[in-house]
């Protein structure tokens, strides 16, 4: 079946190559951009791209009793060890559910409040080894979370959210599902980043203790009982509990790490940032993309045999991923997770799998709202879209062009570090090393990269298309207030993160 929609996706990209052939790309005569409207309208029918995202899921609205709790919950530095790191710390929603940094800063930052461009860490660089995705839109994911999947649906139920089939986490092998991973893959998730030391248990804190030692702890400071009494100047978290829970029972029973994980998936779950000017299209309203970004979604959807640029054999469905892993070999730079002789080498999948042919396989990610949340890829290598796609269009060449600038020390992050050049010195050769896998992948036929050979207009065409899957919302501050806690208030425990930017402006 997925061929004959190819095949029909192929018809659709000859109609537009013809037009792109006549047109001289500044004035558009009608019948042109009605038959780009009618190329496009035959292609989402024949992919069957006209469909709801939320269709046949469960998702909790922020106004929920559990969400509320949960968004406070993400934003108190009482669930970082040493008081100075939240979930907000790497994922606020004005900044696109992300950081707006290529390598997040967890624990020791000069100003813990300080986020995005400019927060920096004590020591001067940053020690999480790969890019924060989007929070947003988290219970679309049916597969895994994390760039290596390493939180697993067992099932990969669609629409599940990982429900109902066993979990596998960090906490069990791979393969088994981990009993106490809650409900769904956000809860599951949730467990995890309070146990790194370098995102927010910090190196004193429960130092050797087990994962769920960690856990119990942070738990007993919220609730103010046992091993945790006392840690809090204020704690009026009791009784947001008991809402929550609609439950009158005590902290201990109450407030558990379960349940607060599973009060943070629900806020997570309640982002739902889906309706982008490519939604509107697909419900019907042909005015809601430009020409510019209708030729790009040709591109995006059509096969390079066919023309196209062939993106949606990887980024499907209504998340724009296929969740599956695969080699792409974006640049590696950065410390690296320990991996190769280099020790700063990432192996992406195969850290999971300890399958060499998962070797640099990546989680394909979403592309919803992706204009926000810069830089790209697992190690946040690329600023923009355009070297993104540029990427795609000619791998090994973009890739030298990117070390030839510079690399990282383009980026706002790295830019103004005395020592910038000399920082990753394994860079290129592991990224080197990618490049080589990608292309026996495709000598070898089981790579779904294409090769494509794009002109100058067709790489803006694709840049516009991705800029028309952004939900106005998550540009609008008052649209995303709900999902922001109230920082008129310095919240149940006083330390609630207030985040400001770089200029000292609320954020
Ligand atoms: C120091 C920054 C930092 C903090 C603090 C942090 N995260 Fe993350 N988060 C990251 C990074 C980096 C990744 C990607 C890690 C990887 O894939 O190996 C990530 C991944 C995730 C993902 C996976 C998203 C996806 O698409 O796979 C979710 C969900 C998430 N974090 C939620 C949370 C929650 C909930 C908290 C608080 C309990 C939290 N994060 C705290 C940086 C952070
Ligand atoms: C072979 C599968 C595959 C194809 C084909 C593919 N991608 Fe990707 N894409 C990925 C993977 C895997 C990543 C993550 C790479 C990494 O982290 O190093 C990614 C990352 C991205 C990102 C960055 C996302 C982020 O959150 O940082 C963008 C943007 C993107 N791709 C757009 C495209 C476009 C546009 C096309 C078509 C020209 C395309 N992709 C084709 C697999 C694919």
């Amino acid at each position: 079946m997925a061929r004959t929609r190819w095949q029909y996706a192929a018809i659709a990209a000859t109609v537009s190559l013809s037009i792109a052939a006549c047109s001289d790309n500044t004035s558009w005569f009608k019948g042109e951009s009605e038959a780009v409207d009618s190329a496009l309208n035959t292609l989402v029918s024949d992919l069957d791209l006209r469909q709801d995202p939320r269709a046949g899921r469960n998702l909790p609205q922020i106004t929920d009793p559990l969400p509320q709790l949960g968004r406070d919950l993400f934003f108190t530095k009482a669930l970082g060890g040493g008081m100075d790191s939240a979930c907000v710390t790497c994922h606020h929603p004005s900044l696109g559910g992300a950081d707006a940094l290529s390598f997040s800063v967890g624990v020791g930052a000069v100003n813990p409040d300080l986020l995005g461009e400019g927060r920096v860490h004590g020591g001067g660089l940053p020690l999480v080894p790969r890019n924060a995705p989007t929070v947003f839109n988290l219970g679309l994911w049916d597969t895994g979370l994390f760039w290596d999947s390493r939180v697993e649906s067992l099932g990969k139920t669609a629409g599940a959210n990982g429900a109902g089939s066993g979990i596998r986490t960090p906490d069990t092998l791979l393969g088994t599902a981990d009993p106490g991973a809650g409900p769904n893959l956000a809860s599951a998730q949730a467990h995890f980043p309070v146990t790194s030391a370098e995102e927010m248990r910090t190196s004193a804190f429960e130092n050797g203790s087990s994962n769920e030692d960690v856990r119990s702890h942070l738990a007993a400071r919220v609730g103010n009982y046992g091993i945790g009494a006392g840690e809090l100047a204020t704690n009026t978290w009791l009784p947001a509990f008991q809402a929550a829970f609609s439950s009158t029972d005590t902290a201990e029973n109450l407030i558990t790490f379960d349940n607060i994980a599973e009060a943070i998936g629900e806020y997570e779950r309640s982002m739902v940032f889906v309706n982008s000017p490519w939604q509107r299209f697909l419900d019907g309203d042909t005015d809601a993309m430009t020409q510019q970004q209708k030729e790009g979604a040709l591109l995006f959807f059509t096969r390079p045999g066919d023309g196209g640029a062939g993106c949606a054999a990887c980024h499907s469905g209504p998340l724009f991923s296929n969740g599956m892993h695969t080699t792409v070999a974006f640049p590696q730079i950065g410390p690296g997770k320990g991996d190769g002789p280099t020790t700063n080498d990432d192996f992406g999948r195969e850290r999971e799998t300890g399958n060499p042919q998962d070797r640099y396989r990546f989680r394909v990610p979403s592309l919803l709202n992706i204009e926000m949340t810069a830089p790209y890829g697992h190690a946040g290598a690329y600023a923009t879209l355009e070297e993104v796609v540029r990427h795609y269009d000619s791998p090994q060449r973009t890739v030298d062009t990117y070390f030839a600038n510079g690399g990282w020390c383009q980026q706002d992050q790295f830019r103004d570090l005395a020592s910038c050049a000399s920082l990753y010195p394994d860079a290129v050769s592991n990224t080197q090393l990618a490049l080589d896998k990608l292309r026996q992948e495709q000598r070898d036929r089981v790579s779904l990269f294409g090769q494509i050979d794009l002109e100058d207009a067709q790489v803006d065409q694709l840049v516009a298309f991705m800029q028309a899957l952004t939900d106005p919302c998550v540009t609008d501050r008052s649209c995303l207030d709900p999902w922001i806690a109230n920082n008129a208030s310095s919240g149940h425990d006083g330390i609630q993160l207030n985040a400001v930017d770089e200029a000292m402006n609320p954020l």
